[in-house]
């Protein structure tokens, strides 16, 4: 009722004891008056009313302070889409019926595209959609770096690169706050693994930290001016990132001087006082049944409630640290659910829709491609067996809190029979998974035999064979709250596909999935497609690349190992992955996806920056502006790319850098820049990248700051990490 009236005022009206303050459009941006508006504010709200708005009314709410006019706070999970309506007190589905929306491809795949302008288009929809279901606060976009594939929820990240995640994140959270919706970039930080993520001590040295695990955070605060930020679940050096002081208090809000508000993740708070003072703003999710586990109001038991209350009534804190945490409150309501002339948002529309697919088609890669196995010609009356549960399972349900209530969800099957009218498609599930259920397994009850059988014949009798398998949202899967078990292919895929390949070498296999997997079977099948978790319109971004209506162009955003223990992280052992259950120690360090794969002459089964076109590019005439630079200049690379094929097509210029005798350990080559382009077939096309020579600098641990190195670097360009084509030398004076 209070929304409602909100959203139909442009004048909004506090009344305070005293005065009355008005915040109307034409002031709404300057951030000085706005800042006067706060103060007064402070000076009118109780000190209960102060802690109430520190801490959760209901799983996705924060209270407001009625007799002032100061709405409730409304959030909601992210980050593919904006989830369905949540009960006030538990996690069960409140079974809204104007609750289902468009559902985004996953991060993953968005990273896969190395395109910045998708990503804000991205930030533009999904914030639209948060608006439109009345949403001030969408939870995402994720960066947690990709360090282990086990990790069950790297595919809501944006892979191993802390450029490439970087370039990414700033527009999506421009797009997503563009609507008066606050995004909340997350978990914040070093939670890259599921297991023991409640409790698990992360010792990484500050090298690694800074060099790996925070730039995507700092550029989205520093560059995108995030208005809110989650903490992690697990601990750094002995301290829970949701109240920790080097972290929050050191790193966030003095060195990068964030201004927006740390949020907790549901139940990641564990202590009052740190809490309090280790700059925690808002609790969410302590106690995860809500009411129901107690006979008292749940919500006034938070850290941050009854708890602070007393200890700031007996001056142990002292109440500027509350008024900190409102400030910051209240300015993200000003820009949020107090701003007066945000738009109203739009949900499940066409242009939505357009922008998944568009999204969908430029993050699908292609690894493999024997004998042009891809495109299939869509005029040709041949059979394609469809073979595999990932041809029509739904991958928007399950995963955990980024499960989606979709209005559409078309399956690669639906989308093939579309597509392909001359053709006969033939289906078999050929494996089965079970249900999807958050935190158990529940096995298939299909014969699983009998599956297989089916799918020999099935494969046996067609020109072509399509396999869709990979991983999916069930526990132990890709999914939040567990790591996978095993770094193969889960149900049984590997021996199925070796028996259909026994009746039909001709296979191509699309991989759905949101990691890395093992493929003992690679070099006898003909081609090879990595598609992500897709959103609403999975089917048809997949049909437009096997059709060739699409020419793909995405780019691997890590790396594929071979064999598990061929990943940094794993190869030294448990105390590195997954740790003893208490600490863990990033043994690694720095050398993180293709940083260890390059530097250690590992080859990976694929690599960063890896991923195939229907035509063929080539890089030529590639250079830097000069020699030599000094420090604060920019090394301005300039080349050109060629369509040498016979298609039209986009190719992904990516430039590297690595330092020749450094005085410390450093990766062989590091991602500094790259551009993606379009080029039209038989046509040229001239490209500059810049780098800013400051962008080379090492993290020293001996001055708790960035350096410089001075002398000679390589700089290499090509279109993978694995496929450079000029290596230019350079020297920084
Ligand atoms: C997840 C967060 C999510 C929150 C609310 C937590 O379990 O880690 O990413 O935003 O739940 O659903």
């Amino acid at each position: 009722m209070f929304r409602k009236f909100l959203k139909n005022k442009l004048l909004i009206l506090f009344f305070c004891t005293t005065t009355v303050v008005i915040v109307n459009a034409q002031d709404s941006n300057n951030s000085k008056s706005v800042e006067a508006k706060i103060d007064h504010i402070i000076s009118s709200l109780t000190l209960e009313e102060k802690v109430a708005m520190c801490h959760a009314q209901s799983k996705f709410s924060t209270p407001g302070v009625e007799r002032l006019g100061i709405p409730e706070l409304w959030m909601s999970d992210g980050p593919h889409g904006v989830r369905g309506e949540i009960n006030w007190d538990n996690w069960g589905y409140a079974g809204w019926t104007n609750d289902s929306i468009t559902a985004f491809p996953a991060l993953t795949c968005l990273a896969a595209t190395f395109n910045p302008n998708l990503s804000k288009d991205y930030g533009i929809s999904i914030g639209e959609e948060a608006r439109y279901r009345k949403k001030d606060v969408l939870l995402g976009p994720g960066v947690n770096i990709y360090r282990s594939p086990l990790n069950g929820r790297n595919f809501e990240y944006m892979g191993e690169d802390p450029f490439l995640a970087s370039k990414l994140v700033v527009p999506y959270i421009q797009g997503v706050q563009q609507n008066g919706v606050a995004a909340c970039v997350k978990h914040y930080v070093l939670n890259n693994q599921e297991l023991w993520r409640g409790h698990i001590n992360v010792e990484v040295s500050d090298r690694a930290l800074h060099e790996i695990y925070l730039p995507a955070f700092k550029a989205a605060v520093e560059e995108g001016k995030v208005w809110s930020i989650m903490g992690a679940y697990n601990q750094f050096r002995g301290q829970f990132c949701g109240h920790n002081k080097v972290l929050l208090n050191d790193i966030l809000k003095k060195d990068w001087s964030f201004d927006g508000v740390v949020i907790s993740d549901w139940g990641g708070t564990h202590d009052t006082k740190q809490a309090a003072l280790y700059g925690l703003d808002i609790e969410m999710g302590t106690g995860t049944d809500g009411l129901t586990s107690s006979t008292k109001n749940a919500y006034d038991l938070y850290y941050l409630a009854g708890p602070f209350l007393k200890l700031l009534k007996s001056g142990e804190v002292k109440e500027d640290v509350l008024n900190d945490k409102v400030r910051r409150i209240l300015r993200l309501m000003f820009r949020t659910n107090m701003a007066p002339n945000r738009p109203l948002g739009r949900m499940n529309n066409q242009e939505h829709i357009d922008v998944a697919r568009k999204i969908a088609g430029e993050g699908i890669v292609l690894l493999k491609n024997d004998t042009s196995f891809f495109p299939i010609d869509t005029s040709k009356k041949i059979i394609i067996a469809v073979i595999g549960e990932n041809a029509t399972r739904s991958m928007t349900i399950g995963g955990g809190s980024s499960e989606l209530k979709a209005k559409i969800e078309i399956s690669p099957l639906d989308g093939l029979k579309k597509r392909y009218k001359n053709a006969t498609i033939i289906h078999a599930m050929g494996y089965a998974s079970g249900p999807s259920a958050y935190d158990r397994v529940i096995p298939s009850e299909y014969d699983l035999n009998k599956l297989k059988q089916e799918a020999i014949e099935v494969a046996s009798k067609a020109d072509a064979v399509l396999f869709f398998g990979g991983l999916n949202k069930n526990h132990l899967q890709d999914c939040e709250g567990a790591d996978r078990k095993e770094y193969k292919l889960p149900f049984g895929q590997d021996e199925l596909l070796n028996e259909l390949l026994k009746v039909n070498p001709n296979i191509g296999v699309v991989l759905v999935s949101g990691n890395a997997v093992e493929m003992p079977w690679i070099s006898k099948v003909k081609a090879l497609i990595q598609a992500w978790y897709l959103g609403s319109v999975a089917g048809d971004a997949i049909a437009d690349v096997i059709s060739g209506d699409v020419n793909p162009s995405g780019k691997l955003p890590f790396s594929f190992p071979k064999k598990l223990s061929d990943n940094a992280a794993h190869s030294f052992g448990e105390l590195s992955y997954p740790g003893d259950s208490i600490n863990q120690y990033y043994k690694e360090d720095i050398l993180v996806g293709y940083r260890w794969f390059d530097t250690k002459k590992i080859k990976p089964l694929f690599a960063f920056g890896e991923g195939q076109s229907y035509t063929t590019f080539e890089l030529s005439k590639w250079n830097t502006d000069k020699k030599e630079y000094a420090k604060n200049e920019s090394i301005l690379i300039s080349g050109s790319v060629s369509n040498t094929g016979n298609v039209d097509g986009s190719e992904v210029v990516q430039v590297y850098v690595g330092k020749l005798n450094s005085k410390v350990n450093r990766a062989e080559k590091e991602l500094k820049g790259f551009q993606k382009i379009a080029v039209k077939k038989g046509e040229n096309i001239d490209v500059q990248i810049s780098i800013n020579v400051n962008s080379l600098s090492f993290y020293d641990e001996s001055i708790s700051n960035w350096n410089l190195e001075k002398g000679d670097y390589l700089i290499y360009i090509g279109n993978a990490s694995n496929n450079i084509s000029k290596k230019i030398k350079i020297t920084i004076k």
